[in-house]
């Protein structure tokens, strides 16, 4: 049997290094980016907010004609855009349609583990679940996706994502664009393996899920998007399962990144790439007033995977001023707890720290308001594709001190809730928990999460 599965192992290694690996189907930008909903508030009262969320099944076509069984909030593929403020109280009415477990997690949210949407707070199909949480932390780009176990990565492959905007006071003193859908976009991002009849193919072997032929935009295949001479903001999202992304402009204009994971930044970061891992986001400005190009095609890798098409005269403020973030460092006493986390994976599979994931075991026991530092390794994997892993930690924000031994680069000095470890690296972060109650961490490539690469900490007051 051993030898067996080692031959397997090394036959699909080999079918792995010679396959096409991604992006083949194109459909010719004929059509117009989709903009998620801007879900309504069902509360009047303006400090409260209360929302209703149906995950279900639908149909989305893709490639025309050819329907796909997909699966959405509210809709049929992804779902609307939260948006909540700081101090604000939030409830959410959480239906499953579905006739399969789920969850729903509040990636980046800082919220008591209770409400967090981890793996224990299964809404069983036809069951309903109500969290209700005050938002504390700064403006923000967050997301929220399943968290079931065992069927997390199917349900976000087919569908179920969203975002969610946290806004501050300070937001509107800042002179960012914020017009959404003119000069403020969401753009989440995710490959995606089609079969010719339209309809999306979730496939993993013992080395992990295959990469998609193909990638969407807010679940739109090869969209094009019509935008005006000016500033732009675009909220950046890698809600793919597995595959790293490095976005380029086609004319070489350059991203100005203003936020990280966890809101915005010290001071914007010019820079011709931006690089993703799952589960990362940014907030970049692009300024397109003196691009005299009609179309700029937005890239994954080389490849075109949205067409912007330009148009009027250059509008609007240069926007070169962005304001300081109100969020302070994460204080840090004298003698800090440290722990270490050793990342590993085989194939699809992995532990922490040696361990697979038990949901009755807690496996780090950490006092309410401490700050620690965590070391986090990655060993790197046998026979995957790439042995590094983007570590993710729940219910807080926090913050890069070093890669390598060496200052972390400009793009991590922000707050994050998910940094990248490739094989062989070593990372260093503050972490400080300020709401109580069971937290997962976890490698965020989601065939990793659900296969044993996660544990549990639980915070103590
Ligand atoms: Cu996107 Cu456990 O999270
Ligand atoms: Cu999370
Ligand atoms: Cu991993």
């Amino acid at each position: 049997v051993l030898l067996i599965s080692l031959i397997g192992l090394w036959l699909s290694v080999i079918f792995n290094m010679f396959s096409e690996k991604r992006i083949v189907l194109s459909n010719g930008f004929t059509t117009a980016l989709k903009l998620p909903l801007l879900l309504e508030d069902e509360d009047p009262d303006p400090s409260v907010a209360r929302y209703t969320l149906n995950a279900q099944y639908g149909e989305t076509v893709f490639m025309k004609n050819l329907p796909a069984s997909t699966m959405g909030y509210n809709g049929s593929y992804l779902g609307p855009i939260l948006k909540m403020k700081q101090g604000e109280k939030v409830s959410i009415r959480v239906n499953n349609e579905l006739d399969e477990e789920t969850t729903v997690h509040w990636h980046g949210l800082v919220v008591p583990g209770e409400q967090d949407g981890g793996p224990h707070q299964v809404i069983e199909p036809g069951e309903s679940w109500t969290p209700s949480f005050t938002v504390a932390q700064p403006a923000a780009t967050l997301w929220y996706h399943p968290h079931a176990l065992r069927t997390t990565a199917t349900q976000v492959y087919f569908g179920l994502a969203g975002l969610i905007y946290v806004e501050d006071e300070s937001q509107t003193s800042r002179s960012l664009p914020d017009e959404y859908g003119v000069n403020d976009f969401p753009l989440i991002v995710q490959d995606r393996n089609f079969n010719s009849d339209g309809s999306i193919s979730y496939r993993t072997d013992m080395m992990g899920i295959l990469p998609g032929n193909t990638v969407l935009v807010n679940g739109t295949l090869n969209p094009y998007l019509d935008i005006r001479r000016e500033v732009v903001r675009f909220r950046v999202l890698n809600a793919s399962n597995s595959e790293n992304f490095v976005f380029r402009l086609s004319d070489g204009s350059s991203f100005r990144q203003i936020a990280t994971d966890g809101g915005f930044m010290r001071e914007p970061l010019l820079s011709k790439t931006l690089t993703l891992s799952p589960g990362e986001r940014a907030e970049v400005l692009v300024d397109f007033r003196e691009v005299s190009a009609e179309t700029v095609n937005l890239l994954l890798g080389n490849t075109p995977i949205l067409k912007l098409r330009l148009s009027g005269n250059p509008t609007g403020e240069a926007r070169e001023t962005i304001p300081q973030p109100d969020a302070a460092d994460i204080p840090i006493g004298a003698n800090p707890r440290e722990r270490v986390f050793i990342l590993e994976s085989m194939g699809i599979t992995g532990t922490i720290n040696g361990k697979s994931f038990n949901q009755h075991r807690i496996d780090e026991e950490i006092a309410l308001n401490e700050t620690e530092i965590w070391t986090i390794y990655s060993r790197g994997g046998m026979m995957m594709q790439s042995g590094g892993h983007p570590f993710h930690v729940h219910g807080t924000q926090f913050q890069v001190i070093s890669r390598n031994g060496k200052e972390p680069p400009k793009e991590e000095q922000g707050f994050k809730d998910t940094v990248f470890v490739d094989e062989g690296e070593e990372v260093r972060i503050k972490i400080r928990f300020t709401q109580p109650g069971v937290f997962m961490y976890h490698c965020h490539i989601l065939e990793h999460e659900e296969n044993g690469m996660m544990g549990q900490i639980k915070v103590i007051p």
